[in-house]
């Protein structure tokens, strides 16, 4: 049963009046499909140094690793599908005019429930790319521990390691977006990690409402009209329904 939730008034009406939604999500979105988030209790970064596994010196220093790891990964990713949290997302996009989701995850669970226009900040864990940059499009051989470029350098994962740059003019665009929204929703991130962290807050000083979906507070609360605290896979399709975004849309005839 869809949860109710106890949103002041003015603050529905906003929101059901408001044509022009931005959505940046984090792994949190994702924790109730089966991906395990980065930090916390049983996080992926327990236990190990991140750099190891996820920056250009851990790759070169030992790059079977490195792989073992994103094979591990990119095989519980294959497995597991989107949640409600995902295709409450998806079907807000269907209802407003204007609308991007902005992702730091890389598991590929928003397109697969449906959502269309997705800037991934971080990349995608299920693309490789040459470490050697040579710029041939490499099938990949799956079966080799350290796959291989063509041109004889190791592929790599197309996920944004640390020390290295968002993806050319991705955050660029998130910026537009957050700048020119009406509303901001920010779900399932510890909202620590930067630029992606800087993104609410364009949104905020440009005047949006941000709404947060996290079980815990994190330090972009302070920023926020609301805070929903509480699973996104359960929180959202609620908020959808509060302000009547939860069934298919009805389109004018003809569309
Ligand atoms: P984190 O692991 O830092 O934070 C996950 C957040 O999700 C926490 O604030 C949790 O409270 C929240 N959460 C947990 N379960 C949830 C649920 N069911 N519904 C809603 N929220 C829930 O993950 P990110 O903020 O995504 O970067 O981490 C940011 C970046 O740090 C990642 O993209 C990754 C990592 O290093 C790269 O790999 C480049």
């Amino acid at each position: 049963m869809t949860e109710r939730l106890s949103l002041p008034g003015a603050l529905v009406q906003r929101l059901r009046g408001a044509q022009r939604w931005t959505v940046l999500t984090g792994a949190g979105i994702s924790a109730e499909s089966g991906v395990p988030t980065f930090r916390g209790a049983g996080g992926l970064w327990e236990g190990v140094r991140p750099e190891e596994l996820a920056s250009p010196e851990g790759f070169r220093t030992d790059p079977e690793r490195v792989w073992r790891w994103y094979r591990h990964r990119r095989d519980l990713m294959r497995r597991v599908e989107p949640n409600a949290g995902h295709r409450a997302i998806a079907r807000l996009e269907s209802h407003v005019a204007a609308f991007c989701l902005v992702t730091q995850n890389v598991d590929g669970l928003h397109a697969r429930a449906g959502s269309r226009r997705i800037l991934e900040l971080h990349g995608n864990i299920l693309r490789s790319h040459c470490f050697a940059q040579c710029g041939a499009e490499t099938p990949e051989d799956e079966t080799a521990v350290v796959p291989r470029c063509r041109c004889g350098a190791p592929l790599r994962p197309s996920v944004v390691w640390f020390g290295e740059r968002l993806p050319q003019g991705v955050f660029e665009e998130s910026c537009r977006e957050m700048q020119d929204c009406d509303v901001c929703l920010v779900v399932g991130t510890s909202g620590i990690v930067y630029p992606a962290a800087s993104l609410p807050q364009v949104a905020s000083v440009a005047g949006a409402a941000l709404i947060e979906v996290n079980p815990e507070p994190t330090p972009l609360s302070s920023l926020c009209t609301a805070a929903l605290r509480g699973p996104a896979a359960k929180l959202l399709p609620a908020l959808l329904s509060e302000i009547g975004m939860d069934k298919e849309p009805v389109l004018p005839p003809g569309v």
